[in-house]
């Protein structure tokens, strides 16, 4: 491998054949040289190269006439060929295995070891590896839930057929006792004491581990979904070529947003009217290019962007509504509510309730304020990091890009 790659360099750098010639001789007499004077002064080289003597036998031509060459044979040529032992020197690094296309810190490795992505599926602890699998679920559907919204869950879950992955995200510590349902045991379950939906979704949903699925639905456990097939969803998701979508929402009053309402004359709407004065831009959220964060549903590409936009300290996702366009382009067209797959928001407090009780205020006021708190801060940093983008690029955006 060596020899090849300094071969190649060598004819990049242009150079005549009888020069070529040379070079090999000067190599080989190198290797002799530095294995002679490897062989006759071992401790010497061993200590001098670092090189563990149980390396030894197994190692290459190549890596023989690198390390002994290279460095030891060095000296002898100096005076004679620079050139070529610029030549020599240049190859050190040749046996050893740097792939920059590589993921991020597996530069060392062969490509062909290197899995960058897993996901969620069982195995057996006995077996062949490849019969595993009876079946590879393409979807995967997350709920963030207490045991008190078991019956709720169990109701949605046999909304979603055998082709999704079922992860449960327990804020209750009461894990097993969902042992009960059938399903239970082919799902996952992460138990983590009262987190929030998005918080778990950073940490367990990394777009590496979920690549196999292509749409994921990271709802929440609130949800009525008697009108609402999973299948049937997909199949308009796809059709419709939503990348952010969420099914419609039911009942229409006390709902805060047109966008999300479910419509009964049509399959999706991707735009709304909104109350005068709200949009700014008939393209823009509230009017176009958003959905809620209570049930929405992300196609693998879509969730590889959000999820890198998801901070690590904001836990209650405030504001990530809005700011989801920022990951598909156009956004009005590749964002949108599906109406005839519509499901219930119940509004059952759960997490919301179990703050802390501080300067008498009840626990539901302190994760309230630190929800609108949090909204403000996504805010500021996505202006702040904007601006500082464009700036970088020499681009004044005087920030105008501050909605
Ligand atoms: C060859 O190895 C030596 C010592 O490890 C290092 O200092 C030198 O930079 C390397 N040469 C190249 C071209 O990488
Ligand atoms: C699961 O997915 C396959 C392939 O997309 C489809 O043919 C099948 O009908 C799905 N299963 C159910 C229960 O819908
Ligand atoms: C943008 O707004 C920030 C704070 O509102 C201000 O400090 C800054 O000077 C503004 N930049 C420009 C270019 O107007």
């Amino acid at each position: 491998m060596g020899i090849i790659t300094r071969r190649s360099n060598h004819c990049s750098a242009g150079r005549k054949p009888s020069e070529i010639m040379r070079f090999f001789v000067t190599t080989f007499i190198s290797i002799v040289l530095g294995f002679f004077i490897g062989v006759s002064v071992p401790t010497l080289s061993i200590t001098k190269l670092n090189l563990p003597s149980g390396l030894l036998p197994s190692i290459d031509l190549s890596y023989i006439e690198d390390r002994y060459t290279g460095r030891q044979a060095w000296s002898f040529m100096n005076n004679g060929n620079k050139r070529s032992s610029s030549q020599v020197q240049l190859s050190n690094d040749t046996s050893k295995i740097w792939v920059p296309s590589n993921p991020r810190g597996a530069e060392r490795l062969p490509p062909g070891i290197v899995e960058a992505e897993s996901d969620y599926y069982l195995r057996r602890l006995w077996g062949k590896p490849s019969e595993d699998l009876t079946s590879r679920p393409n979807y995967l559907v997350t709920f963030t839930v207490g045991y008190d919204q078991k019956n709720n869950i169990d109701a949605a879950v046999k909304k979603f057929s055998g082709n999704f992955t079922i992860l449960l995200f327990h804020y209750d510590g009461r894990t097993t006792e969902w042992d009960e349902f059938e399903w239970s045991k082919q799902a996952i379950h992460v138990s983590v004491h009262k987190q929030t939906k998005w918080w778990y979704a950073k940490r367990f949903l990394h777009p590496d581990i979920v690549a196999p699925y292509d749409y994921i639905f990271i709802w929440d456990e609130d949800l009525g979904v008697e009108h609402f097939n999973a299948e049937e969803y997909i199949k308009l998701v796809r059709k419709h070529g939503l990348e952010i979508s969420q099914p419609g929402l039911e009942p229409n009053r006390g709902l805060t947003w047109q966008m999300t309402k479910r419509r009964g004359d049509q399959e999706v709407h991707k735009v709304t009217e909104e109350k005068p004065g709200w949009c700014s831009d008939p393209h823009l959220p509230p009017c176009a290019a958003f959905v809620e964060i209570m049930a929405p549903v992300f196609s693998r590409d879509a969730w590889r962007c959000v999820w890198h936009m998801i901070q690590n300290d904001l836990v209650h996702g405030w504001g990530l509504d809005f700011a989801l366009r920022k990951c598909v382009e156009p956004a009005h067209e590749k964002i949108g509510v599906v109406d005839s797959q519509w499901i219930v928001h119940q509004g059952i407090p759960s997490l919301g309730n179990q703050g802390e009780s501080q300067t008498g205020k009840a626990p539901w006021q302190g994760v309230r304020e630190r929800c609108r708190k949090e909204w403000t801060m996504f805010q500021s940093r996505l202006a702040n990091a904007e601006y500082a983008y464009h700036n970088s690029i020499g681009i004044d955006t005087s920030n105008s890009t501050a909605h």
